[in-house]
């Protein structure tokens, strides 16, 4: 007998305690982050889906090889076995070990991109767009034009519009350094991306001789998709998957902090020997030494198990139902969604739902207050606050209005969510009283993070 429930496949041996807040306290508690919920202390939270970066829960086989590790500074066992599982994983050469995504980024974005040069990406991730803007260079975001449509289920809205790479590469033939594909596409609701639009990809930046890079984040989720909906992939394992993902590229960024099932960590890893001795040199003035790159030798540890860990099919099975029962529940309340659900997180159509907030006063970011004030509940807005401000003090509006819900792996469990859903459920009988909010104060660049808001009365 198959059994339909689908379980959370491991036992809880370890437990932090949350704690329950009244609607008083919560009130007084984001008045006093300035209505950010970035700027709240994690103790008033009871439920945070603010990100699922680095706020998974370890396995016991990950922490016994973090009690294992080594710390020497150089040639360390930790870093062997870390060098190991990239290479099994990815084939690439050069494994160069980074404190987390970004850093990898900066790194391979400062060895390989100039000022007034071009990168395509299906969507870029906002540090990633960050690290290339800072070499004076552009970051172009090519998303399918299905992806424009939030309510289309269609199955790999994360797609990279193939037609136009080749259009950018035939304007700017000497203008592009690299190619960037962002698997699942977190910008874009989470949405995976296909074998197919990765082959087309690659095989267009081999004709041209440009190399091309994944951003590696959520391999794991996004060759579970491949398998359970890209027709012929069904009886392959997911890292069978991954594997030719990686053989189709250069290189990859990778923030171990997802799919790696790691708190800290991440990745530089590619092919090209000139390219990774100039990054290696790079890594050493702010990193450290190529065999730690700015992690310890348990961060390393965490790495290299947790990379397996997260292509454990009853693991991706369990990990991707949770995201769609969330969807399915909200959906079947009306609430919209962007749909279908993606890989670690359910997308709110704030725009759509809250459709009596003008832009002005950012619907998403209001529903965040709101969540937070009702459930304690931490979301994060993906909207006109963290995409509006142009770098010339302008504001541009953002095409959606999103509210995200990210899941932390293997942290939250049925109840929790539940618990989540329920809450909304109560947000939209009162959606029509919610008010906008207003910016009192900014800094000049990634304001969500630090940005306070009042309250349109
Ligand atoms: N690329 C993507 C697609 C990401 O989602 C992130 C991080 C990064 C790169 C950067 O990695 O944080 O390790 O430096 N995303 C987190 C999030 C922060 O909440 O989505 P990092």
């Amino acid at each position: 007998m198959e059994f339909k429930t689908i379980i959370e496949p491991f036992r809880i041996r370890q437990v932090q305690a949350v704690r329950s807040t009244t609607r008083d306290e919560r009130v007084v508690a984001l008045e006093k982050a300035g209505n950010n919920v970035f700027l709240l202390k994690a103790v008033d939270v009871l439920i945070d889906l603010l990100t699922d970066s680095g706020t998974g829960a370890m396995s016991n086989e990950q922490w016994a090889g973090m009690m294992r590790s080594d710390e020497s500074y150089a040639g360390a066992d930790s870093y062997y076995r870390f060098e190991d599982a990239v290479k099994d994983l990815t084939g690439y050469t050069h494994i160069i070990p980074t404190h987390q995504g970004r850093a990898a980024e900066r790194i391979l974005f400062g060895a390989a991109v100039e000022e007034g040069q071009v990168v395509p990406n299906n969507t870029h991730f906002d540090t990633t767009r960050a690290n290339i803007e800072v070499r004076g260079a552009t970051a172009v975001d090519i998303p399918n034009k299905d992806a424009s449509d939030t309510q289309s289920r269609l199955p790999f809205k994360g797609n990279m519009d193939i037609d136009e790479l080749k259009t950018i590469l035939d304007q700017w033939p000497d203008k592009v350094p690299m190619v960037m594909m962002t698997i699942t596409n977190n910008s874009n609701g989470g949405q995976p991306v296909s074998l197919e639009n990765i082959r087309a990809a690659s095989t267009l930046c081999k004709e041209r001789g440009i190399p091309f890079f994944i951003d590696a984040c959520r391999f794991a989720e996004n060759s579970w998709f491949i398998k359970i909906r890209e027709e012929g992939n069904e009886n392959r394992t997911p890292i069978e998957i991954a594997r030719e993902i990686f053989s189709l590229a250069d290189g990859a960024t990778m923030s171990a902090k997802k799919d790696g099932m790691a708190n800290m960590g991440g990745f530089l890893a590619l092919n090209d020997d000139a390219l990774a001795e100039k990054c290696r040199s790079m890594l050493i003035l702010t990193e450290g030494f190529p065999t730690y790159g700015g992690l310890a030798g348990y961060d390393l540890e965490s790495v290299a198990i947790g990379l397996y860990e997260a292509l454990c099919e009853d693991y991706l099975a369990y990990r991707v139902r949770t995201v769609a029962y969330v969807g399915e529940r909200l959906t079947e309340a009306g609430i919209p969604i962007l749909q279908p659900p993606g890989g670690h997180a359910i997308y709110i159509d704030a725009k759509a739902w809250l459709s009596h907030i003008p832009q002005e006063q950012y619907p998403g970011w209001a529903l965040t207050n709101v969540m937070y004030r009702e459930g304690g509940i931490r979301t994060s807005e993906i909207g006109s606050v963290m995409f509006g401000l142009q770098p010339d003090g302008s504001e541009k509006f953002a095409d959606k209005e999103l509210v995200r819900l990210a899941f932390p792996r293997r942290v939250y469990t049925q109840s929790h969510i539940d618990y989540v859903v329920e809450v909304l459920e109560y947000i939209n009988t009162l959606k029509d009283s919610i008010k906008g909010v207003r910016i009192t104060k900014q800094p000049a660049s990634l304001r969500h993070f630090t940005a306070v808001f009042e309250t349109v009365e």
